[in-house]
């Protein structure tokens, strides 16, 4: 007979992991895990030793007989897995803090998934991640990899298009807490609302909301459209929207398009911010502080409130639901990124998309879209095509294909900085980026 569940999470030391484990107890009658295996490098071994203990102490605490494994022994962890997550952060946040204040210095947006810094981001994880693929089709290859690692759309393209172990979802919270955030603002049980999501990770669109499946769209964008009720996330300035816009856009942008729609606004705030050390990621570094500060402490045993700051709150719901599903056969609706397979029309079949699909054994299974409107296509397809070039840059290490990808990112404004951009981050984070030594052009 099978042994229970066997969990194997890469970036285990993250201070995000109490959530995970908080939604495995949660969900234990359902998804018995027996054993979950938290993995780190040695750079993240003190935080692996402190998140791991508190693991530890709220599974006894909630007398759940799952395992608490701790190693920096990826192999070791892998064998026989079920599931595979991955939530790391190659360079850790200092590699962050370059992402978001670099781009600023050139007049351009500074964010960890969108722009030059999604770009970076991306190139220093394609190759490990490649690598764990690797390792899973060796010493798993019947487990599901279902990875959180941003920037998670352009991770999944290249995991999908060159990875060894073709079992691989993308998974973010974002369409868990936009349902979330509407159904209160409609003040309807969350239960009682669908979202038909369509796009990319970090660009995708609510094409029609219903409560009992009667479509309540209008409603939803006048209410996007009033200034008093800003639809956002901790992570993205909740900058109100114009109201004839959203209204004329006819269905609901995420949070992240703020960074295309109101580049000129957001652009001023990070200004101010990169004046003051106060980039996103300057914010959350003190968090983590904090957060790692209460970790520490024994009589902790519960997963604090305190990490609802984090962007990614909600995270583990949509890991737990997605891991719940595949166990239990369940065939509910999630939006993942998954293979397109001509579910949305005007997207590359092989490509990358976030999308509702149906979860059973098999797997996701996405829902056919069609052609997404006409307003919103040629954004998402030029993005699809800015994470196609960087996907093959990752993956390749050609400057050319950097500097490709990198220049027709839409929130990449010129040509001339953009190299100048280029030039300066991939000197600066080459300590993570191997694939392309030889090929750094020093200013
Ligand atoms: C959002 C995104 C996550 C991202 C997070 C960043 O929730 O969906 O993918 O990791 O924000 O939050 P942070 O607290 O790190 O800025
Ligand atoms: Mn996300």
């Amino acid at each position: 007979m099978k042994k229970g569940i066997k969990i194997v999470t890469i970036g285990g030391g993250s201070s995000y992991t109490p959530e995970f484990v908080e939604g495995l107890i949660m969900r234990y009658k359902e998804l018995p895990v027996s054993e979950l295996w938290l993995v780190d490098i040695e750079e993240g071994k003190d935080k692996l030793q402190i998140v791991g203990d508190l693991a530890k102490r709220m599974v006894e605490q909630a007398k759940v007989p799952m395992e608490i494994h701790l190693t920096l022994d990826r192999r070791e962890a892998l064998k026989d897995a079920d599931f595979v997550t991955t939530q790391m952060r190659v360079g850790q946040l200092k590699a962050r803090i370059q992402d978001e204040r670099l781009p600023i210095k050139y007049g351009m947006i500074g964010q960890e998934t969108n722009g030059a810094g999604g770009l970076f981001k991306g190139m220093r994880t394609i190759p490990v991640l490649l690598e764990i693929a690797k390792e899973i089709q060796d010493l798993c290859p019947d487990a599901w990899l279902i990875n959180f690692t941003n920037p998670a759309g352009l991770v999944t393209e290249a995991l999908l298009r060159y990875g060894a172990h073709p079992k691989v979802v993308g998974v973010c919270n974002l369409p868990i807490n936009t349902r979330m955030t509407i159904a209160r603002l409609l003040g309807v049980d969350v239960e009682r609302l669908h979202i038909d999501f369509a796009g990319l990770n970090h660009m995708v669109y609510g094409l029609d909301v219903k409560v009992d499946g009667e479509s309540v769209l209008p409603q939803v964008l006048e209410l996007m459209g009033d200034p008093e009720q800003q639809v956002s996330m901790q992570n993205i300035a909740p900058i109100p929207w114009e109201k004839e816009f959203i209204k004329s856009l006819g269905v609901i942008p995420c949070p992240y398009h703020r960074y295309y729609y109101k580049t000129s606004e957001i652009l001023q705030k990070q200004l101010e911010e990169y004046q003051n050390g106060g980039t996103r990621a300057e914010v959350v570094q003190r968090l983590e502080n904090d957060l790692f500060e209460l970790y520490q402490d024994e009589n902790l045993k519960i997963k604090p409130p305190q990490l609802e700051k984090r962007g990614g709150a909600y995270y583990s719901d949509a890991a737990c639901n997605l891991i719940s599903s595949i166990h239990n056969d369940r065939g509910d609706i999630q939006t993942l990124n998954v293979r397109n397979e001509g579910a949305i029309l005007g997207l590359p079949v092989d490509s990358a998309v976030e999308v509702n699909c149906v979860v059973t054994k098999e797997g996701p299974e996405p829902i056919h879209v069609g052609e997404l409107p006409v307003a919103v296509s040629g954004l998402v397809q030029q993005i699809k095509s800015f994470e196609r070039v960087a996907a093959e840059a990752a993956v390749t290490g050609s400057y050319e294909k950097a500097l490709l990808a990198m220049t027709i990112n839409p929130l990449v404004t010129s040509d001339v900085k953009g190299k100048q951009l280029l030039d300066e981050m991939l000197e600066v984070h080459q300590e993570y980026l191997p694939q392309f030594k030889g090929q750094i052009q020093h200013s």
